[in-house]
């Protein structure tokens, strides 16, 4: 796997984002934590440096979690942060690639996980990975999505402009990702056939945590 701007921003991302966000995106990603107690087989997209993987792991003593993740600087990252967790090497399988191209297993995972990753794909792109992920759901799974959100509010949504502008800018300059704005995948997971179940906001609905029930 060659080298990707994510790399760079590997052993950066932490205190990036805490700078930028303190810990609401933490909050963000474990907001609905509870609620995916039972899930067995999850696939973890774009995990990052494994803050999730880490939480959920000592949530979900039993799962199986197959992490995909396009940069081996963040998967070096979740590798080392588990290793301090009791047995969970044996319980994670680190897939590098890019899930624009990664070959889906069908009807296969209770769990789809994707924190802050769906933002990084233009609107071709993330059409098309909705209906992979689809596939890839087995009947009755779920679809936990963590990310910036337009906040409805007219004043919040001033503010959180400026925030998407500076942030794709930048994340644009330094991974090359496709999407050069926020794209709410709800629209395109409705039409898939995922129903909200849960959901979860901070900072006036800027960051949302929302759980996806996939088709029964
Ligand atoms: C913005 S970071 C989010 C990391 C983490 N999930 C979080 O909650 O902070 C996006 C992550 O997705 C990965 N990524 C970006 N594009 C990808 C792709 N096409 N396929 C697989 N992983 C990708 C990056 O390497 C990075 O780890």
């Amino acid at each position: 796997m060659s080298w990707t701007g994510f790399d760079l921003l590997a052993p950066h991302y932490f205190w990036l984002e805490y700078f930028s966000f303190g810990g609401l995106l933490r909050r963000t990603r474990a907001a609905l934590l509870p609620n995916l107690a039972g899930c067995r087989r999850v696939l973890i997209l774009g995990e990052g440096d494994g803050r999730f993987l880490e939480a959920f792991l000592l949530a979900n003593p039993t799962a199986m979690v197959d992490c995909l993740d396009l940069s081996p600087g963040m998967t070096s990252l979740a590798l080392a942060r588990i290793k301090k967790i009791p047995a969970a090497e044996s319980r994670v399988h680190f897939h590098l690639g890019d899930a624009r191209q990664w070959n889906f297993p069908q009807a296969h995972y209770d769990l789809l996980v994707a924190n802050f990753f769906l933002d990084c794909f233009c609107q071709p792109e993330l059409a098309q990975l909705l209906e992979r992920l689809a596939i890839a759901l087995a009947p009755g799974g779920k679809l936990l999505v963590g990310d910036f959100h337009w906040p409805e509010g007219r004043l919040a949504r001033a503010p959180a402009r400026l925030a998407l502008n500076l942030m794709y800018g930048f994340f644009k300059l330094f991974t090359g990702i496709s999407a050069g704005k926020l794209v709410d995948p709800g629209p395109g997971l409705q039409a898939l056939g995922f129903t909200r179940a849960r959901q979860v906001d901070f900072l006036g609905g800027f960051l949302r945590s929302s759980l996806w029930s996939g088709k029964g």
